[in-house]
């Protein structure tokens, strides 16, 4: 078997608060392979951000790893210190694309600048050869190659955006992380800066995780993905499987919650109620509140990540993960037979 790009395994991540240990991430595992593109989505607060940042050794001064590993290439890296990514790893084989980073670049540094100084640092290019790398890349994404000596703000926010995705490739990392990348965009800028991130995927150089709270982004530009709820991970699997044959309610009810193209006169879904803020030890199932499926047993235990139907590439986090998939078409199939009238 080859060496996975990078795998979380039970990995654990908390924060100190004034009302004790919010756990931020509990007990989640994934895997992303060499060269896949890999969504991580979930709803605002699910703990997606504090995954990046745990991977990246850039936690926040009150968060800790409490349990578990992070690997890349098959390297344990849960306890690099920022410091020590930054030297290690940072941009040559691991890039990030922070959220809200159309406005990490510097205003007052052309972009060749930054990327000559990036260079500096981290290998022994010259700055010709730098700036000659950040002019392909520039072409890569859709931007004039001769704009590499612009200032950021000679450039529209979808530019800048490109401009900062060209930057975060220009050293042809093996991963690129990307954590609400298009947020900020309109829909048109949207698609296209994810039109140049599928044209890259075709050198099958560079492996992607796209961190989004929109489903459909994932269904649309990723190979396989995990959900999260509250920060536990529910599902994951192939997309193709995932959007076919989803098996955690929350994943059912997300789904339901964002447009389908190919449904677009579907209803949209709404998810009852917010996730939990979860304080200490979580031994439950984060969902409970929420979860039209839950059984008391939801409450006393933290359900695991077990292989749907004898599935391993395809773990679900319920323990009504074999049923509650066909149930919810059964109701649904009433509901559109009865024009829901009951
Ligand atoms: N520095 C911090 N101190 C305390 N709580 C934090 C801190 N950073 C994030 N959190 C909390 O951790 C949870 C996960 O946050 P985050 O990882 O940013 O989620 P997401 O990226 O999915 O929106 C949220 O409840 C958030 O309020
Ligand atoms: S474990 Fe229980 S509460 Fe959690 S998703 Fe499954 S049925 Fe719902
Ligand atoms: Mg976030």
């Amino acid at each position: 078997m080859t060496t996975p790009l990078l795998e979380a395994e039970n990995l654990t991540v908390q924060y100190e608060t004034a009302n004790g240990m919010l756990t931020a991430v509990s007990d989640a595992s994934f895997t992303i392979n060499t060269s896949e593109y890999f969504g991580l989505v979930g709803e605002s607060g699910c703990g997606k951000s504090t995954i990046t940042k745990a991977a990246l050794g850039g936690l926040d001064d009150n968060g800790r790893i409490t349990a578990g590993k992070i690997r890349y290439k098959g390297e344990e890296i849960q306890d690099y210190t920022e410091k020590e990514f930054n030297e290690k790893l940072r941009w040559k084989e691991i890039s990030w694309i922070p959220q809200g980073s159309m406005n990490s670049l510097d205003p007052l540094q052309r972009i060749s600048e930054q990327a000559a100084m990036i260079a500096r640092v981290h290998t022994d290019l010259s700055k010709d050869e730098a700036v000659e790398r950040l002019r392909e890349m520039f072409d890569i994404v859709g931007l004039p190659k001769e704009r590499v000596t612009d200032y950021p703000h000679q450039f529209s926010g979808g530019m800048q955006q490109r401009a900062v995705i060209a930057l975060a490739l220009f050293l042809r990392p093996s991963l690129l992380i990307a954590d609400e990348p298009t947020t900020a965009l309109d829909v048109i800028m949207q698609d296209q800066v994810f039109k140049y991130l599928n044209e890259i995927k075709q050198d099958g150089e560079i492996g992607m995780l796209l961190i989004t709270h929109d489903i459909s982004l994932v269904f649309e530009s990723c190979d396989r993905m995990s959900v999260m709820h509250a920060g536990q991970i529910s599902e994951t699997g192939t997309v193709e499987t995932i959007y076919e044959e989803p098996h955690h309610p929350y994943t059912i009810l997300l789904k339901e919650a964002f447009p389908d193209l190919r449904y677009p006169d579907r209803e949209l879904g709404i998810i009852e109620g917010n996730p939990p803020q979860n304080m200490g030890e979580v031994d439950y199932c984060t969902f409970v509140d929420r979860c039209p499926w839950a059984v008391p047993e939801c409450q006393e235990q933290a359900p695991s990540l077990e292989p749907v139907g004898g599935d391993e590439d395809h773990p679900v986090s319920c323990f009504r993960r074999e049923e509650v998939l066909e149930e919810y078409r059964a109701e649904n199939e009433t509901v559109a037979q009865t024009g829901g009238d009951q």
